[in-house]
């Protein structure tokens, strides 16, 4: 081919190709639903994919302490509700072990709300942000209640830090490798039932292995924890607790043991902001 021939096929080339990828970038993009993990505490640690998505939402479903730890990027006249009043703050997690029925009820109808809500949003093109602590995908009550049967064309999650992480880092101390068989990370209604009548061969069988144990939402029944964990454990297992995790003001670990944890405990009156980690990697 000759020169100038080259110089004609190449520039057909690139305008073939900037006109048409021009609509693939340009276009206004559809509406879509984003689950973000927001990280254990505010914007120094969440994604910046998470925070790109917080910049052009044009709705955002949120609970008021995840929206105080974003007020930069979260705009309160765009903030539509809070997705989980009624079935995740102090009151619900007293109605769910008093009356868990009725509390399913009441998920139910909010799953209707949210679902009514975000699918009209999305039918007009809307960005919407439903924002979740830490990452979404461990128990993260977005995923887990509310959006269990949402179409997944509709749906973006973002990955956040999780808890765990954070106490981890908060810790300084790897959670798995050298000679710690696994990682689990669990809550004690998971692992025991809510009435805690579960779960003990689980736990006799656990107790062979070199496990670190991460507990979700676990400081307020702590004092049943600590009697199933002394049924299969000596008194000196390792337990931690971080409190606020990756809050730069906030975070704190206690360090115990299976035996000392409950007196240790009444040093501190939180009952949801903290992570325990059990085992040796924690010592
Ligand atoms: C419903 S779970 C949500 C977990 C969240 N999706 C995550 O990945 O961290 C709530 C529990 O997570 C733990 N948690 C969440 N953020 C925390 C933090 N910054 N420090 C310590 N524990 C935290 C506590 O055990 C709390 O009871």
């Amino acid at each position: 081919m000759t020169k100038p021939k080259f110089i004609q096929v190449l520039l057909f080339v690139i305008f073939v190709s900037v006109y048409s990828l021009a609509p693939i970038s340009y276009a206004k993009e559809e509406g879509k639903l984003y689950v973000i993990g927001t990280g254990p505490a505010g914007p120094d640690l969440i994604a910046p994919r998470g925070l790109a998505v917080l910049e052009k939402a044009d709705i955002f479903l949120c609970p008021p302490y995840i929206q105080k730890n974003f007020p930069q990027y979260i705009n309160p006249a765009r903030v539509a509700f809070n997705p989980w009043e009624g079935i995740h703050d102090e009151e619900a997690i007293k109605l769910r072990k008093t009356d868990y029925a009725k509390w399913v009820q009441r998920v139910e109808k909010r799953k209707k709300k949210v679902f009514d809500f975000v699918m009209d949003a999305i039918s007009r093109e809307k960005t919407v942000a439903m924002l979740d602590c830490g990452d979404p995908c461990v128990y993260g009550p977005s995923l887990y209640w509310l959006l269990k049967e949402f179409d997944h064309k509709y749906l973006e999650v973002i990955p956040g830090i999780s808890a765990f992480n954070a106490a981890s880092a908060a810790l300084k101390k790897p959670m798995a490798g050298e000679g710690i068989n696994f990682v689990m990370l669990t809550a004690p209604h998971s692992m025991f039932g809510r009435t805690f009548e579960k779960g003990d061969d689980l736990l006799k069988d656990l107790s062979k292995y070199n496990v670190t144990m991460v507990f979700y939402m676990a400081i307020s029944s702590m004092d049943r924890l600590v009697e199933k964990f002394s049924r299969y454990y000596p008194s000196d297992l390792p337990m931690a607790i971080v409190y606020y995790a990756g809050y730069s003001d906030k975070q704190m670990v206690l360090k115990s043991s299976l035996g000392k944890i409950l007196d240790d405990l009444k040093k501190t009156d939180e009952k949801w902001m903290g992570l325990l980690i059990i085992g040796k990697a924690v010592k």
